[in-house]
């Protein structure tokens, strides 16, 4: 399916979201980047919006998805950011087609790992959750964003009427894929969220776990701690 929307996925993201997207991602940044991490891995990295952000704060990134469109666009992006800024190649972001349940690195090789709104989408997130708890260095951070249904009943009422009719509709006109766009809200409901999902996070062995709501709800940014 993300192969299939990679070509439209930047746009009706930062159109759907109306730009709010950006922000959400700057909130994520500005937590991992309080440890000082020198190595990151953004996992489900899609088109590479948060990989391109973390590289330009000078992380050592690697971005890694399912999807090799989608990573296609992150590689055209990222080599136009470095041409544009004719930064030095050396720490240039490596890209690696693999899936989260079964992830291509050593043990304890990363400081951070990053998900941007990829968790949901995972067959197995337990396995995954497992994964990445292997190949992060003890007391590194697991940060991951991902939507939420708000929990005011009004600002609830406006965003469901917005997200399961107005967004689909637009979603299916411009990525041309029936699905994708009604797949969203789908994903969401039945994602586990706020305490929720920090208890399986607990369960799985993470500690010093936060979560902050943003934009009243929509999406949550979770912060663990490899124990
Ligand atoms: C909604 S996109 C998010 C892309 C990007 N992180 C962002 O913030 O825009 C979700 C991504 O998760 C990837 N994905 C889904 N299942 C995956 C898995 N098991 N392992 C790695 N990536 C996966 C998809 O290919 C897709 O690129």
């Amino acid at each position: 399916m993300f192969n299939n929307i990679a070509g439209s996925y930047d746009l009706l993201n930062h159109l759907l979201s109306f730009g709010i997207d950006k922000r959400w991602r700057k909130r994520l940044i500005g937590r991992v980047l309080l440890k000082n991490p020198k190595t990151v891995l953004d996992i489900a990295c899609g088109t590479g919006d948060l990989t391109l952000a973390l590289f330009k704060k000078g992380v050592k990134v690697t971005g890694l998805d399912i999807a090799q469109k989608m990573m296609d666009v992150a590689e055209e992006k990222m080599a136009r950011h470095i041409r544009k800024t004719q930064k030095t190649t050396l720490s240039k972001p490596e890209f690696v087609c693999a899936s989260a349940e079964s992830i291509p690195f050593e043990n304890s090789t990363f400081d951070a790992v990053t998900i941007g709104f990829g968790i949901r989408n995972f067959e197995n997130r337990g396995e995954s959750l497992l994964e990445i708890s292997r190949v992060l260095k003890k007391g590194g951070t697991l940060a991951i964003l991902e939507f939420a249904t708000p929990k005011n009943k009004i600002w609830r009422w406006f965003f469901n009427l917005y997200f399961l009719k107005i967004l689909p509709f637009i979603g299916k006109i411009i990525s041309k894929d029936n699905h994708a766009y009604s797949y969203l809200p789908q994903s969401v409901s039945t994602f586990p969220q706020y305490e929720e999902f920090a208890s399986e996070l607990e369960n799985f062995g993470y500690v010093n776990i936060d979560y902050i709501a943003l934009t009243g709800g929509v999406a949550i940014l979770y912060v663990a701690q490899k124990s």
